[in-house]
């Protein structure tokens, strides 16, 4: 893919055209609704003519589950922020934001205060494609930052973060494309900045099995699931956003408990198939489950 189209913002335009897709769906067939993914998909207008029907069942001709696999993470992490917002969560902290549009598209109270972090490339093409009238801007500050050379703790705390404040923090399909070192000083600065206070902690990872027993990531019988495994990172690789760190479940849990994080919920697809799709009609069959990422949630165990 040429640099001139996806600077630097590839990937999160490879996101929020899942949701645009999804939210194409009639409201009682969808998991998810984002009436603001179009501003920021190239073809949007192709996508809205195909339609859901059509949009989904050529995403499955390429790897079935991929389109289920992203909005059920989305769906999942939106359950958790309406949740955290419910228990008077005052801080919510989307590390590379992207084009998620949480901050607009969910009704959260005003308390909650919303930091956007994210590359400055990306943010700068964000907001120059945001429309003027979407609510609770205010509320919002951008953070930029690049994981792999700065520091979260002091962007975080120049962009006026509390740190006596209850915080969420998500880091949703961002984990495969910084170092391992860049994740670790990340949650170690996170732990420091709430030592104080209450924080929940949301990431995705890729399942290193994914290299050493790719079988294992899908559901059984999924077609091909060996040649799925490289073309999905070849592709990742080619848009100049390779996977660079994959993670074994232990190794995120050491890293979580390492930095005064418990551990509290991990799941993929699989797990979120029963929840989110059954109830609509929309089941996965087992040959189509993607499951290559975890969802995890932990708890600061520092209060
Ligand atoms: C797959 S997108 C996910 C975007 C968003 N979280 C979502 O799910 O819609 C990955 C995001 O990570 C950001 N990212 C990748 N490497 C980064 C880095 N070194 N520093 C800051 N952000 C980074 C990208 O700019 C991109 O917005």
């Amino acid at each position: 893919m040429s640099d001139l189209i996806f600077r630097k913002d590839g990937t999160a335009q490879g996101v929020a055209k899942q949701r645009l897709i999804e939210s194409l769906a009639k409201p009682d067939k969808r998991i998810v609704y984002d009436p603001y993914a179009e501003n920021f998909v190239l073809g949007a207008g192709i996508i809205k003519l195909m339609g859901h029907k059509l949009s989904v069942w050529l995403t499955k001709k390429f790897t079935p589950g991929f389109h289920e696999h992203l909005i059920s993470r989305t769906r999942f992490i939106d359950d958790l922020i309406e949740k955290c917002a419910a228990n008077k969560v005052e801080q919510y902290v989307i590390l590379g934001a992207g084009y998620d549009s949480r901050a607009h598209r969910l009704k959260l109270p005003s308390r909650v205060k919303i930091f956007e972090v994210d590359q400055s490339e990306v943010q700068e093409k964000k907001r120059s494609k945001l429309p003027d009238d979407i609510p609770n801007t205010e509320n919002v500050t951008y953070v930029s930052i690049d994981f792999n050379h700065q520091s979260i703790k002091d962007q975080l705390l120049n962009a006026g973060f509390g740190q006596n404040k209850s915080t969420v923090f998500t880091l949703e399909g961002v984990s495969q494309y910084i170092t391992k070192e860049a994740l670790t000083s990340t949650l170690n600065e996170l732990a420091a900045l709430t030592q104080n206070s209450n924080a929940t902690f949301f990431m995705s990872y890729v399942n290193r099995l994914l290299r050493e027993d790719p079988k294992s990531c899908f559901g059984k019988g999924y077609l091909k699931a060996e040649k799925k495994a490289v073309l999905i990172q070849n592709l990742a690789a080619k848009s100049g956003e390779p996977w660079i760190s994959l993670y074994s479940a232990e190794e995120i849990e050491d890293l979580l408990s390492q930095n005064e994080f418990s551990l509290t919920e991990n799941k993929t697809l699989a797990d979120l198939n029963s929840e989110y799709f059954t109830p609509i009609g929309r089941t996965i069959p087992e040959n189509h489950i993607f499951k290559l990422e975890h969802f995890v949630v932990a708890q600061s165990k520092s209060l």
